[in-house]
């Protein structure tokens, strides 16, 4: 099988995510999910007796799920029970599901410290969820593309972005967007298929949740904002420009030859860093990438 990385996922919404038990693919990986109110936890979905997945018909029973198949009881996370199914790191933040599989690698990247932050003073409110015929790779190198912020989506303004640093092991990219009273873009990416932006101006700063999971013949891309309370007016407004956005890539997504070879210059050079970042990031068994 071919591997999936190890970090985090923006892996559902919220309306996603069914009360009870209920099925989660991410790239190939059968999991499942087990809502109880705002609490989501997320497992393998593998029967460990005989294959069933648990998601599609398993019921809660204590700590366990009853498998639909020959209603044997599988331990939720218990490594100690002789029929368990292993339990990965999950956060339902308002509209958002993350996910980060189980895995020997330390592949977090400071994201949980951010995300959590961001959690204490903003609502999580989705705002794309769309099936493309795309990888994730050509879809989350868009914010690392400078060149297509002018060209593609005509706004004006936007310096040249140069790495900044990171202390947890994230790329991260600023450049300066406006006029005088200059605005900062501040974009870092936790894994492979995760990206937050931080669109700074002297008036508030836009934080900008995009995410993908891969599927079969392309991709599943969510985008969202993390809305703190004194800008909810702004949604409306907020979605429209990021659909029409959102469009404008995917005139060029829906068909662009992937396997056309690239024929780079200098000006790609951040292009070329979040492809190295994720040629380099861990991985995992059991899926697609
Ligand atoms: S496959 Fe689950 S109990 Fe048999
Ligand atoms: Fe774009």
């Amino acid at each position: 099988m071919a591997a999936i990385h190890a970090g985090w996922y923006l892996a559902a919404y919220d309306n996603e995510v069914s009360e009870g038990v209920a099925p989660l693919e991410l790239g190939g990986r059968r999991l499942m999910t087990v809502r109880e109110a705002d609490r989501v936890r997320v497992f393998d979905a593998d029967c460990p007796h005989r294959g069933a997945h648990l998601g599609y018909g398993g019921t809660i029973d204590g700590d366990c799920v009853e498998c639909p198949f020959h209603g044997r009881r599988i331990a939720l996370g218990d490594k100690n029970k002789r029929y368990a199914v292993a339990e990965h790191r999950a956060h339902l933040l308002s509209g958002m599901l993350f996910v980060r599989l189980r895995s020997d690698h330390d592949a977090d990247l400071g994201f949980e410290a951010t995300i959590l932050r961001y959690a204490k003073e903003r609502t999580f409110v989705p705002m794309v969820n769309a099936h493309l015929p795309t990888s994730t790779r050509m879809i989350m190198e868009n914010g690392f593309d400078s060149e297509h912020f002018t060209a593609l989506h005509r706004m004006p303004g936007f310096s040249r972005f140069t790495a900044a640093a990171s202390e947890t092991g994230e790329i991260a990219v600023t450049a300066k967007f406006g006029s005088k009273t200059a605005g900062e873009f501040y974009l870092r990416a936790f894994s492979p298929t995760l990206v937050v932006t931080e669109l700074r101006s002297p008036e508030r700063t836009q934080v900008i949740i995009t995410g993908t999971v891969p599927e079969d013949g392309g991709c599943v891309m969510r985008i969202g904002f993390a809305v703190p309370p004194e800008d909810e007016a702004l949604i409306p407004e907020w979605k429209r420009m990021t659909h029409i956005g959102f469009e404008q890539d995917r005139l060029v997504w829906d068909h662009i030859d992937e396997s056309a070879p690239p024929d780079l210059s200098k000006a790609d050079s951040l292009i070329q860093e979040f492809w190295e970042f994720c040629e380099k990031f861990p991985t995992i068994d059991g899926g697609r990438r």
